[in-house]
């Protein structure tokens, strides 16, 4: 696999980044880390969402331009992804001249073939979600079922999108690629929703919603419009690239269409058929994968404004002290499925990462380097390099591990590392190094030592997209080489250092403190 290109929803800011916001893109950056240590070029895209109703009318309430807020909110979002190491290559606004410019030219290249057209339209609009939405599809008491709010009713003469010219050829698309939406049963979902589905309004009145893109060449009788945000949205994945619509070229034609989306459960229908059906009627392919994502609840609750336990990731890593994020990275891929829904909870976290990171790796490390020092002064002698018993865990790890990450089992990954690390420390149990150091079996006891250091290696370079800073601080006291790419990574090529100094020596991570309890929520 040569080249990857990953991108995450755009978020929308009228507000600070949450807790839902933060395990999208540590999810996406612990998958891209993983791809890097396999793949020679990866790119990586976030960014954010900043026209539409929801954010005018925030800024409105706030009093300030919409303008201003967003560049407020987004100097958070970035703020976030810098604290949570999220490393992306690209952090594309929708406010971006480039991106703008592009939008319009989509617009208009799609109004000239005929696939946008004018449309006259009364119907229920939800803010919360920035669509229109039928009647079927409200609850009993005629709310969004998502946000639990009365849609608006309007009516409008709108441009709308040809979306029904598409549906066959995307039902045909899903049917006959199951890699095309993972998990699966979320085809299904789509699937059924393709089977009602009519043209889209892709436009608002600009005396309804100034906040937007303005459609070009409006010059005819319809009122002035602006681009209603989905188009303006889902199109960042190639304006990115710098798409031109008259001659794709570069970054664009490097990467499209070999895409993987990662996206919430709440936005896959915008995906998987409107996205498709705008890339259709453009000519061009779609995107190879959409990796659709749970939402995260607190203590077991939907998070929301009104429950008042939104949660800030920043406020997390404040409440716990914690100076590296590698800990709420972990946890937060690993304690759930990624397409099931997963939940934060403060003694959840606490316990699992003390578990796993601290008592399981953490420790191990420590205890086989200690030893190392006290019997040896940390010297790690040719003779201890001898066949290693664990060779087939490890090989068996290293390929379940990969093989999970290409179906973006990402918690299954990091389950079967700390099989390997828990394993491991049975091994050391079983065999008590300190017993055969005492009977004097010194060789022995250092080819144990060395057995163990070995596989340390191995869990280092693995953990190393969930955990990046605890990786690099194993692979200082290892004196391991990180950038090894995860095709050399065998027992053979692992040149361990001849000498582990103990001054280097120390906890890569500190269990979390019970006094820290219940202090996480923001
Ligand atoms: N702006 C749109 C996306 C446009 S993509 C072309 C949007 N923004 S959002 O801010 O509401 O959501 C951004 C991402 O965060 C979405 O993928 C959404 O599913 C995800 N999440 C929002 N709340 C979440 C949780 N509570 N848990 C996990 N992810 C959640 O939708």
């Amino acid at each position: 696999m040569e080249k990857f290109y990953l991108t995450t929803a755009i978020d929308y800011v009228n507000g600070a980044p949450h807790i839902g916001h933060a395990y999208e893109k540590i999810l996406s950056d612990v998958i891209v880390r993983h791809f890097t240590q396999r793949c020679d070029d990866v790119y990586f895209l976030t960014g954010t969402d900043e026209h539409g109703i929801k954010i005018q009318k925030t800024a409105i309430e706030k009093g300030i331009e919409p303008k201003q807020m967003c560049d407020e909110n987004v100097a958070k979002f970035k703020e976030a992804w810098k604290a949570l190491d999220v490393n992306y290559n690209q952090f594309i606004r929708t406010t971006d001249e480039e991106h703008k410019k592009t939008v319009q030219l989509i617009f208009k290249k799609l109004l000239e073939k005929g696939d946008i057209y004018k449309h006259s339209y009364t119907g229920l609009y939800c803010s919360g979600c920035e669509g229109f939405l039928n009647e079927k599809d409200l609850t009993e008491d005629g709310l969004c079922p998502i946000h639990m709010k009365k849609p608006e009713e309007v009516s409008e003469e709108n441009y709308f999108f040809r979306l029904t010219k598409y549906k066959d050829v995307i039902t045909k698309h899903i049917k006959e690629n199951p890699d095309f939406i993972i998990p699966e049963f979320r085809a299904t979902e789509v699937l059924n929703q393709l089977e009602n589905i009519e043209d889209i309004s892709v436009s608002r009145s600009s005396a309804n919603v100034s906040w937007g893109i303005p459609v070009l060449d409006n010059n005819d009788n319809i009122y002035p419009q602006v681009i209603y945000v989905w188009i303006d949205a889902l199109s960042n994945y190639i304006t990115a690239l710098g798409y031109d619509v008259e001659n794709p070229s570069g970054k664009f034609q490097k990467y499209w269409p070999v895409v993987h989306h990662v996206i919430g459960k709440d936005i896959l229908k915008f995906h998987s058929i409107y996205w498709s059906g705008i890339l259709l009627a453009l000519g061009l392919p779609l995107p190879k994968q959409l990796l659709v994502h749970g939402f995260i609840n607190i203590n077991k609750e939907k998070m929301s404004k009104t429950l008042g336990n939104v949660i800030s990731p920043i406020d997390i890593l404040k409440a716990w002290d914690l100076k590296i994020p590698d800990a709420f990275r972990y946890y937060m891929v690993t304690a759930a499925p990624v397409g099931k829904d997963g939940n934060y909870s403060d003694e959840d976290f606490k316990e699992k990462v003390n578990a796993d990171l601290a008592n399981n790796m953490g420790n191990l490390l420590n205890r086989t380097l200690s030893m190392l020092v006290k019997y040896f002064d940390g010297e790690i002698k040719e003779e201890f390099k001898t066949n290693n018993p664990l060779l087939n865990n490890v090989k068996y790890v290293i390929f379940h591990v990969k093989e999970n990450f290409d179906n973006f089992k990402i918690q299954e990954a990091g389950q079967e590392i700390i099989n390997l690390v828990d394993f491991t420390n049975k091994y050391v149990a079983g065999i008590e190094p300190w017993t055969l150091a005492k009977e004097g079996k010194m060789s022995e006891c250092g080819q144990v030592l060395v057995n163990v250091l070995e596989v340390m290696c191995v869990v280092t370079a693995l953990i190393y997209p969930f955990c990046p800073n605890i990786a690099q601080e194993m692979a200082n006291q290892l004196k391991f080489d990180l950038s090894m790419k995860l095709d050399n990574l065998t027992l053979d090529n692992i040149k361990i250092g001849k000498l582990i100094s103990k001054e280097e020596i120390k906890p890569v991570f500190l269990r979390l403190d019970s006094e820290f309890a219940d202090k996480g929520k923001g």
